[in-house]
């Protein structure tokens, strides 16, 4: 830590302000101050901070060169000020500039002398580096943990409609019959993907740098080991400029979040769509859709949109902190403060994102009747007449021109597709048989779609009841 202001009577140190006394004849301007604070935002990463110090100060502790008494000192202090943050009774000061300064210099004036010691062989640099590592960690495990209860709302909703049949898209155009069951647990299997690799992604995280002091580690040898131990890393840094320039576990991490939100983003515009007029699959609540200030009957599917937009600023996050890290020589420069709003924001906003999604879809009402008539729609079985056609020994793509011309006759003379007589069939092709609407049965369909991926009833059944098990 910088040299701080000497307390003129004490003799030991502590500030209100950082004086970076020996090297400098001015205080910093109160602009640099401004512009350079980060504790505005960093005081989040208290918890973190404390516990690393503590874990820090019982390595000096055992090396002999702290006295029991001034461990007990620091930890206690410590602990005082932590519960003081919690409560609501600590003043940060933007003088002091970031969460790290702030905690110390409170630390120092409260107890003193051994608060001084504390920062020996340790440097702001792997401090940040491990707070961040912290927080980081303890957010992939709450996001986890969210991750898990949106896939419960999907799996539940989807058990809930799992034979409610609906016409899958493709190019938003009506494609083949697929069921909600289905389609919703196409998300619950994008979501699990995105918990694999944030839990992936802890494993790097989860690595100590403290002890890699300013960039160079320290002539002064603590147990780097048991400060990783007692702060839960599973590992220590084995490159102490590495340890303290890089930032690719944050930059990791924030695409991780960014690919949560691109599902998330997806799932919201199927059911701006669903919950439209013009699909009417799906009714939202009233307690998570908002009115218009204008047209009394609007009823907005806002949360869907606000989470589309909210992608958005999960991409913007990963871009800037790749941008301020990529033309950075080695090691620490202070363009890596600028991590931190990014992370902080990813988080927080996957978090209400994942949060408010789970229960706008544990509230959401599926509407069979809508969801039956538009799956009626016989245009949605001509890949089904196709593979009949395929059954009876013509080569597919004989019979996708067969079936293309079916489909050209309904579309000209206004027939649907499952009205076309037995002779008009014929007409087109002698292999057309007697049996041919038959395949124009939804329950034939399904029925058929047996094979693994496939939204066979049977099939939806064993995935919900995996799903059911694995989240349970
Ligand atoms: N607030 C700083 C950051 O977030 C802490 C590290 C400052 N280190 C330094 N050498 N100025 O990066």
């Amino acid at each position: 830590m910088a040299a701080l202001r000497l307390a003129h009577e004490e003799k030991w140190w502590y500030a209100d302000r950082v004086m970076w006394t020996g090297r400098f004849s001015q205080p910093t301007a109160d602009l640099v101050l401004e512009y350079g604070e980060s504790v505005s935002y960093d005081w989040k990463l208290y918890e973190h901070d404390i516990a690393g110090s503590t874990a820090h100060a019982r390595a000096q502790l055992k090396a002999g060169m702290l006295t029991q008494e001034e461990f007990d000192a620091i930890a206690n202090g410590l602990q005082e000020i932590l519960a003081d943050i919690k409560a609501g009774n600590f003043s940060w000061s933007m003088k002091l500039e970031d969460v790290h300064m702030n905690i110390e210099s409170e630390l120092t004036r409260r107890i003193g002398a051994p608060g001084a010691k504390l920062h020996t062989a340790r440097s702001r640099n792997d401090q940040v580096a491990t707070d961040t590592r912290l927080y980081c960690r303890a957010q992939i495990d709450a996001t986890l943990e969210l991750l898990k209860d949106m896939q419960r709302a999907l799996v539940q909703k989807a058990s809930q409609y799992a034979e409610v049949r609906i016409p899958g898209y493709t190019h938003l155009q009506r494609a083949q019959p697929v069921t909600i069951g289905h389609h919703l647990l196409a998300y619950v299997e994008m979501l699990d993907r995105d918990a694999a690799r944030l839990a992936d992604c802890r494993r790097r995280v989860n690595v100590s740098p403290l002890g890699s002091g300013a960039i160079a580690g320290s002539t002064i040898n603590l147990d780097r080991a048991g400060i990783a131990a007692e702060l839960g890393f599973d590992s220590v840094s084995e490159n102490s400029m590495d340890a303290i320039a890089d930032r690719d576990y944050i930059m990791e991490t924030l695409f991780d979040l960014s690919l949560i939100g691109t599902h998330l983003s997806r799932l919201s515009e199927d059911l701006v769509l669903w919950s439209s007029a013009e699909f009417g699959y799906c009714t939202l609540s009233d307690a998570h859709t908002t009115g218009s200030s204008l047209m009394p009957q609007k009823k907005n599917p806002d949360v869907c949109e606000l989470t589309r937009g909210k992608s958005g600023r999960l991409y913007g996050n990963l871009v800037s902190v790749m941008v301020a890290v990529k033309g950075l020589p080695l090691t620490y420069n202070r363009d890596l403060q600028e991590d931190k709003e990014p992370l902080f924001d990813s988080f927080e906003t996957v978090s209400l994102a994942l949060r408010v999604n789970a229960e706008m879809v544990a509230a959401m009402r599926i509407n069979p009747d809508r969801c039956a008539a538009a799956v009626s729609d016989p245009l949605l079985l001509a890949t089904d007449l196709a593979d009949y056609l395929v059954r009876r020994g013509v080569p597919f793509r004989k019979a996708h021109e067969l079936v293309g011309k079916a489909v050209a006759v309904s579309v000209g003379t206004g027939t649907p597709l499952n009205k076309l007589s037995l002779d008009e069939f014929k007409e087109i092709s002698p292999e057309y048989g007697e049996d041919v609407h038959e395949v124009f049965s939804l329950d034939r369909a399904f029925a058929l779609r047996t094979n693994p991926g496939a939204p066979s009833a049977a099939n939806t059944a064993r995935r919900i009841a995996y799903w059911q098990n694995k989240l349970a």
